[in-house]
């Protein structure tokens, strides 16, 4: 049917966690009701008042002693690097060279991206990950065969081809104006088709030409609501290529804004080693970093320092990114727990857990402009939902029961959960995954 209600306790914003007190950022429902139709959310609130509105035949599925939130938002994935996840020994450009460029050149096959989008996105699910942004190939192919999956599941994503036209394998070059050509076309048949949203993805600036950073701000301001991705200041051998390869401009974020890819709906990933310069410019132009502490670790690429970027004076959008095959986790609980870690390694402020649940729901949903639709459990929104259990594994339980308030329930699930206290994943309000019950 059309319409499903589940009740359980509940946990949605009202307020961002890094300005208000937790106590008044994170609400918590205890007995809750969401009652969803048509993939959204049409009442929500204390299970007796709402249970008013179920209906008669309303089916109603119940989660006792789990917490449900939004589903989790992962703003930083490479879905054909599922298969190079743990790959031994290098840092970031030898890494890329031995181990990405060889499996993504597989993806000239249809078949080898169908089967990878399908594997990689009930993985998301299994990981309670609802919305992604996400990097495809060169391969034109491999952005249909991950849309047409997303599409056939009914989930919000936000993905593009990747643009390279230089400095890595022939058979994954493509040319400025190719590049332009087939993004072109790829965001005519897919953004804002259903849920699918395009973001034109230039790897990076050491494997695109000035002349194909160009023409991906042409496609920018050719259409309004496209997303811009790439990757930014991760690695110091990686700026210093920047350097040689761009030496007139004045640093690596410049080499992007001088392109036009800099506004408020671009995502750069990484952004470890930024000036306070690059800090200010990101704030005014209203674009995001994402924090990948897994794959920051992973690479031996550095400390994001999260509380510099959210310094109240000129606060930046800062979201949550798994970065899978440089990552380690699909897991948003398991990226929590490392950039509370990462937080302490840092000497930064300790990210509090309503902080870190804020960077991977609400928090990323304003960066991404997409707050009116996910990332929040309330009336309109997109019934895209997220069942964790606090007790999903015997170590969990034990730790659970000593858990009194909420933000230490929720701290035992980011530092201890992963992919096992993912109970069930709702997405545009149906259930998408069900973990059977631990034994
Ligand atoms: N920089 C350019 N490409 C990549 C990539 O695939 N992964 C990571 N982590 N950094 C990159
Ligand atoms: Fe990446």
């Amino acid at each position: 049917p059309a319409r499903h209600a589940i009740r359980g306790s509940y946990v949605t914003f009202r307020a961002d966690p890094f300005a208000a007190p937790a106590a008044d950022a994170l609400v918590l429902e205890e007995d809750g009701l969401i009652i969803m139709e048509h993939g959204r959310i049409t009442h929500c609130g204390p299970y007796a008042l709402v249970r008013a509105h179920l209906g008669e035949n309303t089916p109603l599925t119940h989660y006792p002693d789990c917490l449900i939130s939004a589903g989790f938002i992962d703003a930083h994935v490479h879905y054909p690097q599922i298969s190079a996840i743990a790959s031994w020994g290098e840092q970031l450009l030898p890494w890329l060279e031995q181990y990405i460029f060889p499996t993504e050149a597989q993806f000239a096959s249809m078949d080898v991206a169908r089967q990878t989008a399908r594997l990689f996105l009930s993985e998301l699910l299994r990981n309670g990950t609802t919305t992604a942004a996400v990097y495809c190939t060169v391969h034109p192919q491999s952005v249909d065969a991950f849309f047409e999956e997303s599409a056939r599941l009914g989930t919000r994503m936000i993905a593009g081809k990747v643009l390279m036209d230089r400095n890595c394998p022939p058979n994954l070059q493509d040319t400025a104006q190719s590049g332009y050509d087939q993004s072109a076309a790829l965001i005519a048949r897919w953004h804002g088709t259903g849920r699918q949203l395009y973001a034109v993805t230039p790897r990076f600036a050491i494997t695109s030409t000035p002349e194909q950073l160009e023409l991906a701000g042409d496609l920018l301001r050719r259409t309004p609501g496209l997303y811009m991705q790439t990757h930014l200041a991760e690695n110091l051998d990686e700026i210093a290529a920047v350097r040689s390869l761009f030496p007139h401009h004045s640093s690596y974020l410049d080499v992007y804004a001088k392109a036009g890819l800099d506004g408020p709906r671009a995502i750069f990933g990484h952004a470890i080693h930024m000036s306070e310069h690059d800090f200010a410019h990101c704030h005014h132009s209203g674009c995001t970093l994402v924090h990948c502490p897994t794959s920051n670790l992973f690479l031996g690429s550095g400390a994001f320092r999260l509380f510099d970027a959210l310094r109240p004076d000129r606060p930046v959008h800062v979201a949550l990114g798994t970065d899978i095959g440089a990552g380690t986790s699909l897991s948003l609980l398991a990226t929590m727990g490392e950039a509370y870690k990462v937080s302490l390694m840092a000497g930064d402020t300790r990210l509090s857990a309503a902080q870190a649940l804020w960077l991977a729901t609400a928090g990323a949903a304003h960066a991404l402009h997409l707050h009116d639709r996910i990332g929040h459990i309330a009336p309109g929104m997109e019934a895209d939902l997220c069942v964790m259990d606090p007790q999903a594994t015997p170590l969990m339980a034990q730790r659970s029961a000593r858990a009194t308030t909420l933000a230490e329930r929720l701290f035992t699930l980011m530092v201890l959960g992963d992919d096992r206290a993912i109970r069930a994943t709702w997405v545009n309000g149906k259930v998408v995954h069900t973990r059977a019950e631990a034994a």
